[in-house]
């Protein structure tokens, strides 16, 4: 042993002196450091897969701090990639830097005053010492220091930088906890893009009793999912499987982490936490030789930590909040005005001497504060949270993998967030007047649908005669063959509206039966969306045909005058971008509209969600804003009429099996005689984050208020972001006033969705995003008119206005200003659209 130790220090001693005469490190190209040798500034190792490099490097472009040194870990091919930064609160300022491997295996990072500008403090002290130590950087980006003439089955290393991360988690690292040191290890940003300094934004697992994947900003959690259920981080789909990636949680006695892999190991790819607070995986693109967002974790308003804040359920909808059922908002005024920060409390009060239980709820993501309790049955959880009387809820999970246990919570109930697609069952403690009222309302339901049923098949029976009386006499009088579901002949069937016979309709009018059979007695399963006003199906007629038929609600009294103003609307228009309006069947109490039916659904259903996101290039998208500016301008300008839609949103837009934009609903939209172009009103429909601000505060609407609207859609399809609900770490402002900050700093392009990256035209986007701007200006006068909007797009040569600074920037203060207005009555739950429910 001991010969060999001398042999190799010769060895070392001669390769010392070979670097003194030629210090190109670099060109060696080798991964080791042994003691006695230096790496100094200009000198890399790299890894033997020719991946990672290790050496001296100065962050960004920014010439004021050109000469700070950072020794830190990169891709040894690719341009600057930082992946680990060891004296990164500490930069050297000249090129003195050298980094040493003392023989006890402590790094040593020198200036030029020979101070310690970074050091590790593991030694080899304890540990089992068979051979001289040196510092290895490893194929898969670890730096470690190791035993030299062993090779690391079990990977002991003396030191790993694997153990320190800074801003970047590489396949192989573990976020998570040692359970013997009680340490941990975790995800911390940069300070700045150009400063690897320790910026404010943490991401860690903790605690480790019931694993959370939690980021924090500074000492706040701004992102929360968990606790691990044995499954998955309750809450966080974006951190389960995908085809990119593959993400564990592992549980053992000594450990417990969050790690990754890639699915195709010759992929490059990152998780990371960027200075400016966004948890993103990352993918190397050989083709765009840059790396790009396969995913980022933290983008849902519902996402963000205790948004409806205690005993509020986040929905992926508008309004985002509603109490927990059994709970009522503490201010419901404020509440009605989005300022959800009181939260929620309970309809009936405690009483836990007597008479408390449980309801459950299913699917949530779980509240904040778990407690993990003891290897309880269900039963055994539910009788010991019940005998304490701050027990507010408890559940059942399996959060270290190794075995179920009963968990519970206590006080209010933070960060819920409604979770149809795999979320957990939630028992919450009740006041027994609750549970009470719920049963009764349940068996009131029961008798509800019992009665109705009775009286439509009675009612059907009658008809069913009634039709069957009426044909026969028709038979007998003249010879007649009728049996098509769609009338073309409209005298041969009765009218559609039955108080305006006289009026001109070639509308056709379909029979209740028909509708009947092609919705299935109007099954769940082909139900296609839920609007204020009531739901749509999808039918199928006898002859194939597909229709989406929207079944006005019996008992919504306010809806009829909407329902005959659509009819009438719809019947006269005809246009390329709107929805064609197939008949009508109104019959008795049923009411309702028969459409084309659109298999694409709405165009929300595909900007914003991360795979099908992908089905709209520039192109398409491009194309989309161009036919609701088409559809938009003939229903204020060439038909007929002049029509105000009211409620334009992209749940709205429907798209057909060409991705051609059709706009929908026009519930709330008004004709306007002659030349009236502004109306009053007091009941304001349409949905937050798309209405113009004189139309949220006084009411006016105008022309003007849909071109508002469309600059909004506009900007949610550049960037695949809600404007309501939009959330950036940097300020305050929705996705307009975020648009109008990026436009003055010349930066529009990165509104751009990142998917779209290298695929699309920048003159496009930008004449776009122009436009939108203009048409989002906070006084209607200045908003162009949707003539102006279409002639702007379509010529590539005009030159555009330059906007001002837009209307409703930031939600929250818009909010405030509608306070002083009250009296309104916001209908945003009035919206029949054709969004998505559950397919069973
Ligand atoms: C490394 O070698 C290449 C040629 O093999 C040479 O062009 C380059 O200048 C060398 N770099 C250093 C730092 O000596
Ligand atoms: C390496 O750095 C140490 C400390 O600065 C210095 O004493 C030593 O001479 C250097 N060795 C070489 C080979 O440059
Ligand atoms: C810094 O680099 C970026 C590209 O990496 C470039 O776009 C920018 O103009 C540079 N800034 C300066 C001041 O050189
Ligand atoms: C360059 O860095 C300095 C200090 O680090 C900062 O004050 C300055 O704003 C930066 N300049 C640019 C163009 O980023
Ligand atoms: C070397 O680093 C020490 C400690 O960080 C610092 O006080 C000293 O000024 C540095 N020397 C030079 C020449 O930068
Ligand atoms: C280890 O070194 C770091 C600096 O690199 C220091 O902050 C820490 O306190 C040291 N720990 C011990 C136990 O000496
Ligand atoms: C050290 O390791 C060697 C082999 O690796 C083994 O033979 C020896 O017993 C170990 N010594 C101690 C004290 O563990
Ligand atoms: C582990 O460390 C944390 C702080 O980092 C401390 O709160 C906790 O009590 C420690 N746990 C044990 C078992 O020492
Ligand atoms: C993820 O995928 C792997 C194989 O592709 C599978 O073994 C594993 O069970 C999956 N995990 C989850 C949570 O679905
Ligand atoms: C699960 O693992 C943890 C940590 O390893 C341990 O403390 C606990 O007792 C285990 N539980 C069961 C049911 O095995
Ligand atoms: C947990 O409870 C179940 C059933 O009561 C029992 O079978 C199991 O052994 C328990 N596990 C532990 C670690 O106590």
């Amino acid at each position: 042993m001991d010969f060999h130790h001398l042999l190799f220090s010769v060895s070392a001693f001669s390769m010392f002196t070979f670097l003194i005469s030629y210090p190109s490190l670099a060109n060696t190209t080798t991964d080791t450091l042994t003691p006695n040798q230096n790496l100094t500034d200009g000198q890399i190792l790299v890894s033997s897969n020719q991946i990672f490099a290790l050496g001296f490097f100065t962050p960004g472009n920014n010439t004021t701090n050109s000469g700070q040194r950072y020794l830190a870990i990169w891709y040894y091919n690719l341009p600057q990639t930082i992946v680990w930064v060891a004296n990164n609160n500490n930069p050297i300022n000249d090129l003195s830097g050298h980094l040493t491997i003392s023989p006890d295996g402590v790094l040593l990072l020198y200036n030029s005053s020979l101070a310690r500008v970074w050091y590790t403090n593991e030694t080899i002290a304890g540990k089992n010492q068979s051979g001289p130590l040196v510092l290895q950087l490893l194929g898969t980006g670890n730096l470690v220091v190791r035993k030299q003439d062993e090779i690391d089955v079990n990977e002991d290393y003396v030191w790993q930088s694997f153990d320190h991360m800074r801003d970047t988690m590489l396949p192989g690292m573990k976020l998570g906890w040692k359970l013997k040191t009680n340490t941990s290890n975790f995800l911390r940003s940069w300070s700045s893009s150009d400063d690897p300094s320790d910026g404010e934004f943490t991401f860690s697992l903790e605690p480790p009793e019931t694993p959370q994947l939690i980021l924090r900003r500074g000492p706040n959690k701004e992102y929360r999912w968990g606790p691990f259920d044995g499954d998955r981080f309750s809450g966080g789909n974006r951190l389960r499987n995908n085809t990119v990636f593959k993400p564990m949680f592992v549980s053992t006695a000594d450990e417990i982490y969050y790690t990754f892999e890639a699915l195709d190991s010759s992929t490059l790819v990152q998780f990371i936490v960027t200075p400016l607070g966004a948890i993103q995986y990352l993918t190397w693109r050989n083709g765009n030789r840059d790396w790009s967002t396969t995913m980022e974790v933290n983008r849902l308003y519902c996402d963000k930590y205790g948004m409806c804040h205690g005993n509020g359920n986040c929905y992926a909808d508008d309004p985002p909040c509603k109490c927990l059922q059994g709970f009522v908002p503490h201010s419901p005024q404020d509440w009605r005005l989005y300022d959800y920060s009181e939260g929620c409390k309970r309809r009936y009060d405690l009483n836990c001497n007597d008479g408390d239980g449980f309801v459950k709820y299913n699917p949530l993501k779980l509240p904040d504060n778990v407690v993990v309790w003891a290897n309880y049955s269900s039963e055994e959880c539910r009788a010991e949270c019940l005998k304490k009387c701050d027990c507010m809820a408890f559940t059942r999970i399996n959060p270290l993998g190794n075995g179920s246990q009963c968990v519970v919570w206590f006080g209010d109930l933070i960060d819920l967030r409604d979770f149809p697609d795999g979320g957990e069952e939630l028992y919450i403690r009740m006041a027994r007047a609750e549970i009470d009222s719920i049963a009764k309302n349940k068996w009131r339901k029961h008798i509800k649908v019992v009665v109705s049923v009775t009286i439509l098949s009675a009612f059907v029976l009658i008809l069913a005669i009634l039709g069957w009386y009426i044909l026969r006499q028709k038979r007998r009088r003249e010879e007649d063959t009728i049996s098509m579901p769609i009338a073309h002949d409209r005298n041969s069937f009765p009218h559609c509206l039955e108080e305006s016979q006289e009026e001109d309709f070639e509308l056709p009018m379909f029979d209740l039966a028909t509708i009947f059979a092609s919705t299935d007695q109007f099954a769940l399963g082909n139900k296609i969306g839920q609007g204020g006003f009531g739901p749509v199906y999808k039918g199928e007629l006898p002859n194939g045909l597909q229709i989406a038929v929207k079944r006005l609600s019996q008992n919504s009294g306010q809806g009829l005058v909407e329902f005959k103003n659509e009819v009438i609307l719809i019947a006269k228009l005809q246009h390329r971008n709107l929805v064609r309006l197939l008949g009508c069947c109104i019959q008795r109490e049923e009411k309702m509209l028969v459409y084309e039916y659109l298999p694409n659904k709405s165009l929300d259903n595909f900007i914003f969600d991360g795979m099908k996101r992908k089905l709209l290039p520039w192109s398409i998208r491009f194309n989309i804003v161009l036919g609701i500016a088409r559809g938009l301008l003939y229903l204020h300008q060439d038909s007929r009429l002049r029509i105000i839609h009211r409620d334009l949103k992209t749940s709205n837009i429907l798209l057909d099996s060409e991705m051609n934009p059709k706009i929908s609903d026009f519930g709330t939209a008004r004709i306007f005689g002659g030349e009236q172009t502004e109306e009053k009103t007091r009941r304001i429909i349409g949905t937050y984050g798309y209405m113009s601000p004189e139309y949220a505060m006084s009411g006016h609407f105008s022309v003007k208020s849909d071109v508002f609207s469309f600059g909004v859609i506009v900007f949610e399809i550049i960037s695949g972001r809600k404007n309501w609900g939009f959330y950036d770490p940097d300020h305050d402002y929705n996705l307009i006033g975020h648009t109008w900050k990026l436009w003055n700093g010349e930066r529009s392009i990165e509104l751009v969705d990142e998917i779209l990256h290298g695929s699309f035209s920048e003159n496009e986007v930008i004449r776009c995003i122009q436009v939108a701007l203009l048409c989002v200006q906070h006084r209607p006068e200045e908003r162009p008119t949707m003539s102006a909007v279409v002639f702007m797009l379509s010529n590539e040569n005009v030159e555009l206005p330059q906007p001002k600074e837009p209307g409703f920037a930031s939600e929250r203060s818009a909010i405030k200003m509608d306070s002083s207005t009250s009296g309104q009555d916001f209908n945003t739950g009035n919206d029949i659209t054709f969004t998505t429910v559950e397919g069973r």
